[in-house]
């Protein structure tokens, strides 16, 4: 089978295309680089030593998407592109807007136009909101904060229109919650655009020497150390609970969201104290407020992706931080 991968040269997209590889998948993957870095392509076939087709393209540009599918019979896609920063989508609504949606308006119509419709879109648990109480269930009212998890949101439900417009849809919404981690080969990894907004990131930038300490945001919230709580996931488990999504379609029509997430809630401190444990390093840190937006506690009730994807994580909490700290200190300067 052949699939398509938007955004596969980005973090998430480019463990998935590894996953995708070791499973003799075709792929091809779309990207314009707007928060990636051509030098993972050379990873991914150094790590998966197989090859692969690569369009340097935007998905507004909607010709040069439909050049994709004449010269590849597409078989599914597995749409990653988008921009996903929380903070500077507030900043900037309407380049996310435009951005996530119109991509995901031309790539519909272009699979539609070619008879592609089996789709794994990459969502997030940000759609939950701030009000649900965990262990999140996909069944749970959704609601969002901020611009950049509305456009999740409302992708959603476009892609729930589409499958009423046309019951031959097979759709997946994977929501996320917080990957982490790298390859096991430590030569793909998280690589953000300056200051890292996410938590492992900074962490691990700390202990190459590239940030002074760590500002850990609240320590007075109700979890059982006052720091926030969170379902930190694997990224290569993350790109498995892809493949099994795409399977679950492969003969079926049909939407449905899953959870993607170890259904374990780790605080600030307890990650930050496993990675110093794992990784024998030190990361000063300081307790400061909380930030804006961020909720106490948010994890997984993944149930549903096992019994329907037949998926759950396999790695720990260790690898996690192992991976994290052989990606990092492997590339203290990212690609
Ligand atoms: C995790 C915890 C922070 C940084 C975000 C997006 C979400 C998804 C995953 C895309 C929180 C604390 C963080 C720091 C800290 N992204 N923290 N110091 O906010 O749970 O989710 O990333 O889909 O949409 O919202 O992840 O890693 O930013 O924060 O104390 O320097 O770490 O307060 O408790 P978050 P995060």
């Amino acid at each position: 089978m052949k699939i398509l991968v938007t955004g596969g040269a980005g973090y998430i997209g480019s463990h998935t295309v590894i996953e995708l590889l070791k499973e003799n998948y075709e792929v091809v993957i779309a990207d314009n680089f707007s928060n990636s870095n051509p030098k993972v392509l050379d990873r991914i076939k150094e790590i998966s030593g197989k090859e692969f087709k690569f369009y340097e393209i935007d998905l507004l540009d909607k010709d040069n998407l439909d050049k994709v599918f004449v010269e590849n019979k597409i078989d599914a896609v597995i749409h990653f592109a988008g921009y996903k920063a929380v903070g500077e989508s507030v900043a900037k609504p309407i380049e996310y807007y435009h951005n996530n949606l119109t991509s995901t308006f031309v790539l519909c119509e272009v699979m539609k136009n070619h008879g592609v419709k089996k789709i794994v879109f990459s969502s997030s648990a940000t759609v939950y909101g701030l009000n649900n109480t965990s262990p999140l269930l996909e069944t749970m009212p959704l609601s969002t904060t901020n611009p950049y998890g509305s456009t999740k949101l409302m992708i959603e439900q476009i892609l729930n229109d589409l499958y009423i417009s046309d019951d031959q849809w097979g759709i997946a919404l994977l929501r996320y919650f917080n990957p982490i981690g790298a390859h096991e080969s430590g030569r793909i990894g998280e690589n953000p655009n300056g200051i890292p907004n996410n938590l492992m990131p900074y962490i691990t930038q700390v202990a190459v020497g590239k940030r002074e300490k760590l500002s850990i945001f609240g320590s007075d919230y109700d979890t059982h150390d006052g720091t926030g709580v969170r379902d930190y996931i694997h990224v290569t488990d993350l790109a498995v609970g892809h493949i099994r999504a795409l399977e679950r379609f492969q003969d079926n029509t049909g939407v449905e969201a899953y959870n993607l997430g170890t259904g374990n809630g780790i605080s600030v401190l307890d990650l930050v104290n496993a990675f110093m444990k794992v990784n024998d390093v030190k990361i000063p840190y300081e307790l400061v407020g909380r930030r804006a937006g961020d909720v106490a506690t948010c994890y997984a009730n993944s149930e549903k992706a096992l019994k329907e994807l037949n998926w759950k994580t396999e790695k720990t909490l260790e690898d996690m931080c192992r991976d994290s700290w052989k990606w990092q200190s492997n590339n203290p300067e990212g690609y």
